[in-house]
């Protein structure tokens, strides 16, 4: 393990926007990714929709040298998520309610790619299964659209609302051209995102501690 890891703690709640935490300031690196990629309405999208929720952070050389970052989830409850910053990027963290686990099994054919088998993000092997990830609840996914780089936002809820079919599960909706995502990150079909959402490598140091940014050593 890196020793310029950062412990992050729960944050989001899942109850709508959160602010950003002033405390940790928002990463220099991170504020050029979001002009780069998204433009004004997905700045709107990250601050409201994808917490950062860092307790303290890596150096700026380390963070520049894209150390892991090491996040504890022990507070994190079922249907909450948190966001973790790894090399400028958003990481989520969700643990999944034993209902949303139960709809992944269900919506296979409206997916792009079901089981993850495209190689523009190539998923890990230990997240190529049924709930994209090692644990089952636990959801660990880069929080950025493979369309042209927005970041989509939380839609949890279940059932019709603007911009999503009547019969959705919960998941995620990317607002700058419309491309939907479930719960373990696979987008659906016939949107401009043409790949799922990127599993970052990571492993668990702990049950309740994960480190992003390395895959276990053998
Ligand atoms: S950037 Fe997500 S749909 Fe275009």
């Amino acid at each position: 393990m890196s020793d310029s890891a950062a412990a992050l703690t729960a944050g989001d709640r899942g109850r709508g926007p959160v602010s950003v935490d002033k405390a940790a300031g928002v990463d220099s690196g991170r504020r050029t990714w979001i002009a780069l990629t998204c433009g004004a309405g997905a700045v709107g999208g990250l601050a409201t929709a994808v917490p950062l929720v860092s307790s303290f952070a890596p150096s700026e050389r380390a963070k520049a040298a894209g150390a892991p970052v090491q996040v504890d989830i022990s507070a994190l409850k079922p249907g909450e998520k948190l966001t973790a910053e790894w090399r400028g990027k958003p990481v989520w963290i969700m643990r999944r309610t034993p209902e949303q686990l139960a709809s992944l099994k269900l919506i296979d054919s409206q997916l792009a790619d079901p089981n993850s088998d495209r190689k523009a993000y190539p998923t890990p092997p230990y997240a190529k299964n049924e709930h994209r990830s090692i644990k089952p609840e636990i959801f660990v996914g880069v929080g950025i659209c493979s369309h042209l780089g927005c970041s989509p936002i939380d839609r949890f809820q279940p059932g019709a609302q603007p911009s999503l079919p009547d019969d959705w599960h919960g998941g995620y909706l990317c607002p700058c051209h419309g491309s939907t995502f479930d719960l373990a990150g696979r987008v659906f079909k016939n949107k401009p995102a043409p790949d799922n959402l990127e599993v970052p490598p990571h492993f668990y140091v702990s049950d309740s501690v994960i480190l992003i940014g390395e895959d276990k050593k053998a």
